[in-house]
């Protein structure tokens, strides 16, 4: 039996942070065990994990990291914002020796000393590319028989230009057969930047792997187990409204947890016996969580959404289920090829998903009641392109 913690919450409501148990997600991580067993080359050592916010790519890359270096490996979690193959570049840096990576993205010529092309560069001033530098760190690496592991988060950010220079040192280090992995997690929408650009077919190929709910059954499992290695007894049906109220969202499982857990823990005030949870704790706790998920997942995701986005939710939100598109393009008073415009973008920016033809629902739980409650609010923020 697990000692019993008295003091903190063991539940993690907070973005990118590993929840106390990881629930359901088995395939995933076998997929990437079994791509660092099966070597380089393997399908797996490419990979691409998207989702909604709050799904959990962030702890699926950390989950990874932890993974591999368990097994000896080198980790470099990168997230997507300007210059970050600079950024690699620099984290590639030799840990040890007596020289410097020079970086000049025009430039991929390493040397020891001279001038080429109008550049002059110095014995301690290796100029590199991407696949340059991550070839010196392999080999150090060889040495030691352990390999290195690349993430970058909130790949759907990545410019361009880097793009470019990251797909092609991908490519180079799998034709070479070096022993590395790369993981790439974001919205869905990476994959549509990815089609717009010739040097990613590469990438392209990475190996999908979509993050959505998890089971309910799992999420039940997890809470009562969680509760109990912390003295607190959660089951029957307060367990069964907290596990419903989580809709299996990873975000929502553990704020709902937090919440429960700490509206148990403040009444039992030291009690060292096991501690029944109470159908009271459980109801404001869901009310506390959702909330919260309001702050900090729905508010915040409609901020950065057009007047006229918002206004096809607001059209949506009065489906108790998911909306018909050529009813809801009626609601706003468009032609449905305008109303598809919005539609796209917003199934882009994952808002929304796509349930079978002609028919969308909302992306993450509780977004149409959030829409509902705060309605009035929504449509006077919405109102200036009508
Ligand atoms: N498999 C899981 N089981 C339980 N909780 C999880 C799981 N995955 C993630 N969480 C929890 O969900 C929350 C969100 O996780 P994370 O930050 O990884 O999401 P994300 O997909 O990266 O979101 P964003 O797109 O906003 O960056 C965190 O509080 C984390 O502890
Ligand atoms: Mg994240």
């Amino acid at each position: 039996m697990k000692e019993v913690d008295m003091v903190s919450n063991p539940f993690k409501p907070s973005a990118g942070h590993l929840p106390p148990i990881l629930i359901g997600r088995e395939t995933i991580l076998a997929d990437f065990n079994e791509a660092l067993e099966d070597g380089p080359g393997a399908p797996g050592r490419l990979m691409r994990v998207t989702g909604p916010r709050g799904v959990g790519k962030t702890v699926m890359l950390a989950e990874f990291s932890n993974t591999v270096k368990a097994l000896g490996w080198q980790v470099i979690a990168e997230t997507a914002r300007k210059d970050i193959v600079q950024r690699l570049i620099e984290r590639l840096q030799p840990v040890k020796g007596n020289f410097r990576f020079t970086i000049d993205p025009s430039i991929s010529v390493m040397g020891v000393g001279g001038s080429l092309g109008g550049v002059s560069y110095e014995k301690q001033h290796h100029i590199v590319d991407l696949s340059d530098a991550l070839a010196i760190r392999l080999d150090e690496l060889d040495k030691k028989n352990s390999g290195l592991l690349v993430t970058i988060d909130e790949a759907q950010s990545i410019e361009r230009d880097d793009l470019t220079e990251i797909a092609t040192a991908v490519q180079n280090m799998t034709i070479a057969h070096r022993n590395i992995a790369f993981v790439f997690a974001g919205l869905p929408s990476m994959a549509s930047k990815w089609l717009n650009n010739e040097a990613t077919t590469f990438i392209r190929r990475a190996q999908y792997e979509p993050l959505g709910e998890v089971p309910l059954e799992e999420v039940s499992e997890a809470l009562r187990d969680t509760f109990q290695d912390t003295g607190l007894w959660l089951d029957g049906d307060p367990l069964h409204v907290a596990t419903q109220a989580t809709a299996g969202y990873p975000f929502m499982i553990q704020l709902v947890g937090y919440h429960i857990w700490r509206n148990a823990n403040r009444r039992r005030n030291g009690e060292t016996e096991a501690f029944a949870v109470t159908d009271a704790d459980v109801r404001s706790g869901i009310s506390s969580a959702l909330t919260r998920l309001g702050d900090t997942v729905h508010g915040p995701e409609l901020d950065g959404l057009s007047p006229v986005d918002k206004t096809y939710l607001l059209a949506m939100a009065q489906d108790d289920g998911p909306s018909s598109t050529s009813v809801i393009a009626e609601r706003m008073g468009k032609d449905v090829r305008y109303a598809s415009r919005y539609r796209a973008r917003l199934l882009e920016a994952q808002v929304i998903v796509e349930k079978g033809y002609g028919w969308v629902d909302f992306a993450v739980p509780y977004l149409r009641e959030y829409l509902r409650e705060h309605a009035a609010y929504v449509r006077m923020t919405s109102s200036e392109e009508g």
